[in-house]
């Protein structure tokens, strides 16, 4: 290879080294790994070639190379944290691997990577800076680095079970909690005494001066759930090697962070933001994860609440955390994907091609996050501002600013961190948990009660296209939740046919209704579940007696499935509105069909407005009128979701998927895409137009961050709007005037009111004050202090005090005690003036009132009130209090 090495030319090097070694170059796999619900991204390049190593499928090749999208920023194998604080982690990077599927093992494997690393025509790297590691007893690997490569005994490191357990080791490679593994041999590359850090299996191996740039690993067995291994059908080899990192070597910088490409982004990045790149943090935070931003949009993950989307969330909101860091006051990490397609467009076109649409995703949650970042940012710099470098930040606060501004936890983490201050993450542990109960209750209704029903038989479902059939076979019975022989008039129970067209409670949809009729009896279905791979019916016998073999039709209820299929190609309908309208990171949640209404529970964190519901309402409505076919394809999930079809995340799917797809279709991005396309398993109309009109009834929160609206349709809808309707009339009829003027009428109505009752308080005021005029006849003097006694009809606690102000500044240096009476409730303030506290305060008086007549006061010596109810004893009470004044006065 000649100088200078750029990236580009190091990947084309590898890749050619082990064409040169009959191996077949595999393009990279998508960052979402394919049918295996274990991973969360793609972390490693043998991600594809998993089932080959299994044995399970059968390849045309057993030597394969490939340069691997990666990213490792959740899960497993998990990075985000370090980044921007050392020299070689990223959250997306490439892999070079070379892999054998039950061709070479440990002794081809070994030599191909020294070949490759030091010999003259390829890499040249200097030998004397290469060490290696090996499983500690793999003494195999030993042997083949010692006798046959002719490394020193010494540079050859052996890690045994370094993490607490068997095999659990970084010389022992797992790709996940399950799946194949092995021990495995890694070359490290010395960056020379200047930059810290120790060898591998010392303290210090975590600084960057030996950086682990080859990992072999020798595939031998399949890890199971319960922590056994049983041994692959063949022991393969699996290679990966950070392309990253070996740049930087080979461009005679320390940290990848030197390398061409970061350089290039990160200058890109200080453009963009205005300032000078000194390889600051935030920098190199911002260059590192735009790569896994715009590589995980491209492949199709959208920032959302939950599983990949929200990884992507915490990305995009770290890199935009940090570029306000750096200054930025509005959006600008979506122009770094400009710079990026620059760089990597050729290697994968897939950045080019959906450039704007990676740069709209982006903004758009820039500019959702930009409206609770500087909010976010205040609350947690008031909270770190009593808390001191070593200290902890509670989990409540962190939750708090989880739940309400949006922070990721590693986001909140990364900025105490800064200041050295941790985050109490069990606390915040404790909240979340709490949030996902309240959460999953919400989804309660998607439980399957059917499992106390053990049927092993597989039943055929036939109903898509029909509603009846005929001769269909009574394979079994039980009741009481034992099998049974026959069912008498009258019995409940459930049964089990050979094959049925009564589709079974899925997908949110409920179970459906309608008769089973044999010879000798009639069945009628009230409900239809699945158990295990049965579909079982459950019911009552209306008539006569039915038994097991049996031949029966079966028919489901048309009126119920016709109603149900509306509202749920409505509620596809509805999810593809919500996206439109509040934004595509809105997630399903849950949802139910039945016959009579349809809900969907999504994730968002605000309410949704009025006026957007009624876009929302509008949107559907539009694609009811252009009363397109609803199509029902199958197709490989890989097809389904090149065409944006909708999946749930978390939900495990089938090579082969059914694909729901309605609605106009509009251009994206060049592609045509359908209002709607969703994977879907569910019954559907066959034209848009069917489902005849949609109306929300309702929008509410049903737990933190969780929304849900219901919806009717069809005839449902129309009897909603005529309820509706008819109580608008009656209104109208009360008011007296015409339906459109009905809210105006309201609000007059409401407006006089409110006068009226001022009014009413302004004139108790004067009424108030009157009587305070009046009252100065009623002074009398108590030894020699002029005391004022009275009882007030319809004064309150509330109307109290003014009076008594009113009343004292008409009596100076006196005792007055007002008592109020309204609603058989006693209002009492006592009032003393200053040059009489000396002999009694207000307190005591309200005190001694309250004890007599069973209530409660209290104050200040001048001024005390308190209340009482009204009893028998009221007016002996008040007429003995000169007698008790008098005895505290004198
Ligand atoms: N699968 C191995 C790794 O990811 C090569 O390190």
């Amino acid at each position: 290879m000649s100088q200078p090495f750029r990236s580009a030319d190091i990947r084309k090097a590898f890749i050619d080294f082990f064409i040169s070694k009959q191996h077949t170059p595999v393009a990279s796999s998508s960052l979402i790994p394919h049918n295996d619900p274990t991973l969360l991204f793609t972390n490693a390049g043998m991600n594809q070639f998993k089932e080959t190593f299994l044995g399970m499928e059968t390849r045309d090749y057993t030597r394969a190379v490939t340069s691997q999208k990666c990213v490792r920023a959740g899960g497993k194998h998990n990075d985000l944290d370090n980044v921007g604080y050392t020299a070689r982690h990223h959250t997306f990077f490439e892999m070079l691997g070379n892999f054998s599927f039950g061709d070479y093992f440990k002794e081809a494997g070994i030599a191909y990577i020294w070949e490759f690393l030091t010999a003259d025509e390829w890499l040249a790297l200097d030998q004397d800076r290469l060490y290696v590691t090996i499983y500690e007893t793999d003494d195999e690997a030993f042997d083949i680095w010692h006798k046959k490569i002719g490394l020193p005994a010494e540079r050859i490191i052996r890690i045994g079970d370094n993490k607490g357990a068997p095999y659990a080791s970084d010389n022992f490679w797992t790709m996940g909690d399950t799946g194949p593994c092995g021990p495995c041999t890694e070359v490290f590359y010395d960056h020379g005494p200047e930059v810290e850090g120790g060898l591998p299996g010392t303290p210090e191996e975590d600084g960057d001066r030996y950086i682990e740039i080859w990992n072999c690993v020798f595939m031998q067995f399949n890890r199971q759930k319960d922590g056994s291994m049983t041994p692959l059908p063949a022991p393969s080899v699996d290679t990966g090697m950070g392309l990253e990192r070996l740049s930087a070597i080979m461009q005679g910088v320390h940290s990848n962070y030197e390398i061409d490409l970061f350089v290039h982004l990160m200058d890109a990045a200080a453009q963009i933001l205005e300032v000078e790149n000194q390889q600051q943090a935030s920098l190199k935070v911002i260059a590192d994860h735009i790569r896994a931003v715009a590589f995980l949009i491209a492949d199709g993950v959208m920032p959302s609440n939950e599983g990949r989307g929200y990884v992507l969330r915490r990305i995009i909101r770290r890199a935009v955390r940090h570029g306000n860091k750096l200054g930025a006051e509005s959006d600008f990490f979506y122009k770094m994907v400009a710079p990026l397609a620059t760089e990597m467009g050729d290697a994968y076109p897939e950045l080019k091609n959906k450039q704007s649409m990676i740069e709209n995703a982006i903004q758009k949650e820039e500019a959702q996050f930009a409206k609770t970042l500087a909010q976010g940012l205040r609350l947690l710099s008031s909270e770190l501002e009593d808390l001191q470098e070593g200290d902890i930040l509670s989990g409540a606060a962190a939750f708090k600013l989880y739940d309400t501004y949006g922070f990721p936890l590693d986001l909140t983490a990364d900025i105490t961190r800064e200041r050295g201050i941790a985050i109490n993450e069990e606390e915040f542990d404790e909240h979340m948990q709490a949030q996902r109960e309240r959460a999953r209750d919400a989804g309660k209704f998607d439980v399957d009660y059917s499992s106390v029903i053990q049927v092993d038989n597989p039943t055929e479902f036939i109903g898509y296209q029909q509603l009846e059939e005929n001769n269909v076979s009574l394979i079994a019975l039980y009741q009481d939740g034992q099998t049974a022989d026959s069912l008498a008039e009258g019995d409940e129970g459930v049964i089990v046919l050979d094959r049925t067209p009564f589709y079974a409670e899925g997908g949110g949809q409920v179970g459906e209704l309608g008769e089973i009729r044999t010879a000798s009896g009639v069945f009628e279905v009230q409900n239809t579940k699945k158990s295990g791979q049965a579909i079982i019916h459950y019911g009552v016998v209306s008539m006569g007696t039915i038994s097991t073999n049996q031949t029966a039709e079966a028919q489901v209820l048309s009126s119920i499935r016709a109603a149900s299929a509306k509202n749920h190609s409505a509620t596809h309908l509805l999810h593809a509105a919500l996206r439109e309208v509040l934004g595509d990171s809105v997630s399903q949640k849950g949802s139910l069909v039945s016959s009579d209404v349809l809900r969907f529970d999504f994730a968002y964190d605000k309410p949704v407005t009025p006026a957007q519901i009624i876009r929302i309402e509008r949107l559907v409505n539009e694609q009811i009128q252009a009363n397109t076919p609803a199509r029902i394809e199958n197709m490989s999930i890989d097809e389904a979701m090149d065409k944006g079809a909708v999946a749930l995340f978390g939900e495990k799917y089938g090579d082969e998927v059914r694909v729901l797809t309605m609605g106009t279709e509009d251009i994206v991005d060049g592609k045509r895409h359908p209002f709607s396309i969703e994977l879907c398993g569910g019954l559907h109309v066959e034209r848009t137009g069917d489902i005849g009109l949609f109306k929300i009834t309702s929008e509410a929160s049903i737990a933190a961050g969780i929304r849900r609206v219901e919806a009717v349709t069809g005839m449902g809808a129309i009897k909603y709007i005529q309820q509706n309707d008819a109580q608008l009339s009656t209104l109208a009829g009360q008011l007296k005037v015409k339906r459109p003027e009905v809210a105006t009428r309201v609000q007059v109505m409401s407006d006089n009111q409110r006068k009226l009752e001022k009014e009413l308080e302004r004139l108790q005021q004067k009424i108030a004050s009157a009587q305070a005029t009046n009252l100065l006849d009623e002074v009398q003097t108590i030894a020699g202090t002029p005391v004022l006694i009275s009882t007030l009809s319809g004064i309150d606690g509330k109307s109290i005090r003014p009076l008594m102000d009113d009343v004292k500044s008409k009596l100076p240096d006196s005792v007055i005690v007002l008592i109020g009476d309204k609603d058989d409730q006693l209002a009492l303030a006592a009032s003393v003036a200053k040059s009489v506290t000396s002999r009694i305060k207000a307190g005591d008086i309200i005190r001694h009132l309250a004890s007599e007549l069973g209530g409660k006061g209290g104050g200040k010596p001048d001024y005390a009130q308190g209340g009482a109810p009204k009893a028998d004893n009221t007016k002996t009470v008040i007429d003995a209090l000169p007698n008790w004044l008098a005895a505290q006065l004198s």
